[in-house]
């Protein structure tokens, strides 16, 4: 897939996947949220990659669903409604569901379906001028698709306070609610997300892909439930190749 709207880049063990739309804020547009599952889907299948990074090109990461197809989205035309809630919802299901771990980088504007896409990776990376928010409800619809993600990803006041108000956060508020990981100078959040990237991505991968699938699925379930998952994950474990960090311990 190399659609110019969707740059994508292999760095190492790194899959790199830049929206390309900067004239539009990297709207995204139903054939970018498209192109962006078939890239992520293509990166988890490749035994090369290790990791993937989501950014944006330009002076925002992207700022949510592009509006100018929201003429088309009308309960006439519920074909295009129902691809729309599709596509976004996809997303959302696939992003945790991968095993290998994703993690975005922003920068500006990081807004409603942005914003969902950015909560939906694993780690985030935000240059200073990251503006994370949900404007939706000022524009008379919801984030709907991107609500259950934060919700249970934040405390459910400071959740609702922003989707019920629409107003934005700076990247320090960001870090207080626990939404991102490390806070940089602007033009430095894509090579210290590949950094970051790169590390996870050297860790022996059975390990890995199985801490990011127990840690998702113990989100959605209760505490008995989510203790099984974790014995059943500590049993299997004990299957998983030899790693040479062990071997030291174990002649
Ligand atoms: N969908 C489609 N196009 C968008 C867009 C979106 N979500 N956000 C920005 N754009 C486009 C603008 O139409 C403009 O295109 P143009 O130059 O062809 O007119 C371009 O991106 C730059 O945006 P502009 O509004 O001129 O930049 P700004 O710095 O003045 O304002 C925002 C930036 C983000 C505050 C403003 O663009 C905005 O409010 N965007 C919508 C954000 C939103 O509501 N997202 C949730 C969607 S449900």
């Amino acid at each position: 897939m190399t659609d110019n709207f969707l740059l994508i880049e292999t760095r190492g063990a790194v899959r790199l996947l830049t929206l390309n739309r900067p004239d539009k804020l990297n709207a995204m547009s139903m054939a970018l949220t498209e192109a962006l599952i078939e890239a992520l889907e293509a990166a988890e299948a490749d035994p090369a990659i290790g990791a993937m990074v989501i950014a944006g090109a330009g002076r925002a990461f992207c700022a949510g669903a592009d509006i100018a197809e929201f003429k088309d989205l009308v309960p006439e035309k519920r074909h295009l409604i129902e691809r729309r809630a599709d596509l976004t919802t996809a997303l959302q299901l696939l992003l945790p569901g991968l095993g290998k771990p994703v993690i975005a980088a922003t920068q500006g504007h990081v807004l409603g379906g942005g914003c969902g896409l950015a909560m939906a990776c694993d780690m985030i990376v935000a240059a200073h001028s990251s503006r994370f928010g949900y404007p939706e409800v000022k524009r008379g619809i919801l984030g709907a698709v991107v609500t259950p993600n934060l919700a249970r990803q934040i405390g459910t006041k400071a959740a609702f306070e922003l989707l019920a108000t629409g107003d934005s956060i700076d990247p320090a508020r960001a870090r207080e609610l626990g939404l991102v990981n490390r806070i940089v100078e602007d033009g430095e959040q894509v090579d210290t997300a590949i950094a970051l990237a790169t590390t996870l991505a050297a860790l022996p991968p059975a390990s890995l892909q199985a801490t990011k699938r127990l840690f998702y699925r113990t989100l959605d379930v209760s505490f008995a439930e989510a203790m099984q998952l974790a014995h059943e994950a500590h049993r299997e474990m004990r299957a998983f190749p030899r790693h040479e960090s062990t071997e030291r311990f174990t002649k």
